[in-house]
């Protein structure tokens, strides 16, 4: 699966977004070493903070699936600027996979590519045998 391909999932995903309230819509596309890509897009909720973010919904999918390796996730959203995913999000990325690549893509399909570890240096994790 090509980053192309990728960003296009996140864009089709982009398209089931639920954001009457912040009117920003959101699309993730996860792919695991195996190939298959799982997706998602922004919940709102009229109780703002119960809102689910795309990256959230497309790991919760994955995880529920069976899968917890993950190579790359794009992350699309509006206008001009290619959307990066908010800390929340991070952290939970670099629970399964802190070093997976971090496709940001704005609304027309331009993007680049960073590392979650870049993002996230340094992220919490509990001590083993905690
Ligand atoms: N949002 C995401 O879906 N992912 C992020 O990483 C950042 C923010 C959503 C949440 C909310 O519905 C809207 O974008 C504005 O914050």
């Amino acid at each position: 699966m090509s980053n192309e391909e990728l960003v296009k999932a996140a864009l089709q995903a982009r398209t089931g977004s639920y954001a009457p309230y912040s009117g920003f819509r959101v699309g993730a596309a996860l792919l695991t070493p195996g190939g298959r890509v799982f997706t998602g897009c922004n919940v709102e909720n009229a109780s703002y903070g119960l809102t689910m973010c795309a990256e959230r919904v497309a790991v919760g999918k994955a995880v529920s699936e069976g899968e917890r390796e993950f190579v790359a996730i794009a992350v699309a959203g509006n206008g001009r600027e290619k959307c990066l995913p908010c800390g929340a999000c991070r952290q939970v990325l670099a629970e399964f996979a802190p070093d997976m690549a971090v496709i940001a893509v704005n609304e027309y399909g331009d993007y680049s590519v960073t590392r979650l570890n870049e993002l996230l240096p340094q992220s919490f994790c509990l001590p083993s045998g905690k």
